[in-house]
């Protein structure tokens, strides 16, 4: 296959939701469809469930099953698939991050129940700024929830869309019946009975005839003419460059869990979702047809060996060919390297590739030449932006809690870091260690794998920082700057970068800081 074909074939995408929306159950609806897996249940619940906080082997055993389930790829109707997964738990929020910046589409799972929560709200506001293409499926429709309508509503008003039904329900929970196919016109008829079997769907371009009165019965025709009359007054029409330009979002309706209604999203998202994206780098845009290999770390994954402390990175291969043995330049550290033994993914497994495409994931063992956000070219200088760090909400002073192993304690947190596990602070004034972390729950995952890992034990100190804001002097020679840097020198720090940190100790205190220095700008991500 032509290289260009092997482009246009590949849809790279995210599920992201609010924990228990059906994120895994759909996934595993699509696998199946995939025929990656045979049978319901294989993939594992890749999620920490509430109240196992303190529960390490869960941890633990959550991270060996995120590697496995990090990337999910399979072929339908001749598209090669890659679904990158995200942790729906809040605390791993930046690792969701992270991943955003690899996908070129996403799909937004909503509970029909419980409509917008917190954690999509959060993730789709990412998406948007990043005018990433989204469909919506609102699932459970084999439940009671809101009225599809007033969801729709909700969708645009918390989540900032503009929405159109590609496909609407007719009736719901117990009275459900079944989906109308705006995009295919076709009545997908829901039964109870074989919930696996995916019914063909019975051909309705017209839906005034008296036939859809005897399928679905006369009250439930009359409903569903009457909304689709509305969905045709109040929504805008489909446009598929409007979806691809992020100013319009389809959405579904349907039950993961029933294998319902699934079919018609994926076949709707390999028509409408864009084959690779071309990707900013600091110095110009990339194009995925460029023939020469560029490429970006987005995560990276510890080995779950202890004693061999190797580890995955996983590569976002934006244009060109990656070729297994051939030497690429690694820009930060503008060394060459080669590499033999590339992973890729497929379906649940990994193995050993030779050849990797625009839009494929690559994993690489590595020994720690690898950062987040680090690139791979084959010879030009070009740096993909887009991976910052955002200002972290909790943070703690990390101490030293056995003498002799100051080295592993220090090594150990270097390579967590760069796994983007934390962020790490060292402060100006006397070079203490801070921890920032989105949720509280990595202070923990830090103390222990610190210990299984590297053999080191570490403590904690309680902090009061509000905000670490990254700092950006108009002109760092001007005396406001200097009277800043004297003034607030307590509260300064180093990132893992070596850029300048104010650690806000509260939300007054960083609006004084701003009216004071006006020409000291305070940025609540490190790239701006
Ligand atoms: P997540 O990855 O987004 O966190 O959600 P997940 O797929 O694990 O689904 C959360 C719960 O919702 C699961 O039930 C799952 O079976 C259920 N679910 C998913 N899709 C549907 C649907 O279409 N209809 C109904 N009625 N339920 C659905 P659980 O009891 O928490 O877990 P399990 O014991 O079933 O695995």
């Amino acid at each position: 296959m032509s290289f260009l074909k092997e482009i246009e074939r590949r849809r790279t995408f995210g599920i992201i939701s609010h924990p228990d929306a059906g994120k895994t159950t759909l996934t595993e609806k699509l696998l199946l469809f995939g025929g990656a897996i045979q049978e319901a249940g294989a993939v594992k619940n890749n999620k920490i469930k509430k109240g196992a906080t303190s529960d390490f082997m869960e941890i633990e055993r959550q991270r060996g099953i995120s590697v496995a389930t990090s990337v999910l790829a399979f072929i339908y109707k001749d598209k090669k698939i890659n679904i990158l997964d995200t942790p729906g738990h809040k605390d791993f929020a930046e690792d969701t991050f992270r991943t955003l910046t690899a996908v070129d589409s996403v799909i937004v799972v909503i509970d029909v129940a419980k409509g917008v929560e917190e954690q999509t709200e959060k993730l789709v506001e990412v998406c948007r700024m990043r005018k990433i293409p989204m469909i919506v499926f609102i699932n459970k429709l084999d439940r009671e929830g809101k009225d599809a309508f007033d969801l729709l509503d909700e969708v645009e008003q918390k989540l900032g869309l503009t929405v159109t039904p590609l496909s609407f329900p007719i009736g719901m929970g117990y009275d459900f019946k079944g989906i109308y196919n705006i995009y295919e016109k076709k009545l997908n008829l829901f039964s109870n009975e074989n919930k696996q079997t995916v019914s063909k769907g019975i051909e309705f371009t017209d839906i005034s005839t008296p036939e859809l009165d005897k399928i679905i019965g006369e009250k439930s025709a009359k409903t569903l003419r009457e909304e689709l009359e509305l969905v045709n007054e109040v929504y805008p029409e489909f446009n598929k460059q409007e979806y691809l330009n992020s100013e319009l979002q389809p959405v579904f309706f349907g039950s993961a869990l029933n294998n319902f209604g699934v079919k018609e999203l994926l076949d709707c998202f390999i028509q409408i979702a864009p084959s690779p994206q071309p990707k900013k780098a600091e110095e110009r845009l990339i194009d995925s047809k460029e023939d020469q290999l560029t490429g970006f770390v987005f995560k990276i994954h510890a080995n779950m060996d202890p004693n061999h402390r190797n580890r995955l990175a996983f590569i976002k291969i934006v244009s060109g060919t990656f070729k297994r043995n051939a030497p690429y330049l690694h820009i930060r550290l503008n060394k060459k390297l080669k590499f033999s033994s590339p992973n890729t993914f497929f379906a649940e497994k990994k193995e050993i590739i030779d050849e990797s495409f625009p839009g494929d994931i690559v994993g690489i063992p590595d020994t720690g030449n690898f950062k987040i956000g680090d690139t791979l070219t084959e010879g030009e200088i070009l740096n993909f932006k887009g991976i910052p760090s955002f200002s972290p909400e909790h943070f703690r002073y990390v101490n030293n809690a056995d003498p002799l192993k100051a080295k592993q304690l220090f090594k150990g947190l270097d390579q967590l870091m760069d796994e983007g596990v934390a962020q790490l602070f060292t402060l100006d004034l006397n070079g203490r260690k801070v921890i920032g972390t989105v949720g509280a729950l990595q202070y923990e995952v830090i103390q222990y794998r610190l210990e299984h890992e590297y053999g080191a034990k570490c403590s904690y100190e309680n902090l009061n920082v509000y905000k670490a804001c990254w700092v950006d002097p108009e002109n760092p020679k001007n005396e406001e700057f200097k009277e800043f840097k004297r003034i607030k020198q307590r509260y300064l720090a180093k990132d893992k970068q070596g850029k300048l940190v104010f650690l806000a100790d509260s939300a007054f205190s960083l609006q004084m800081t701003q009216d004071k220095y006006p020409t000291v700008k305070l940025h609540f991500t490190s790239e701006f």
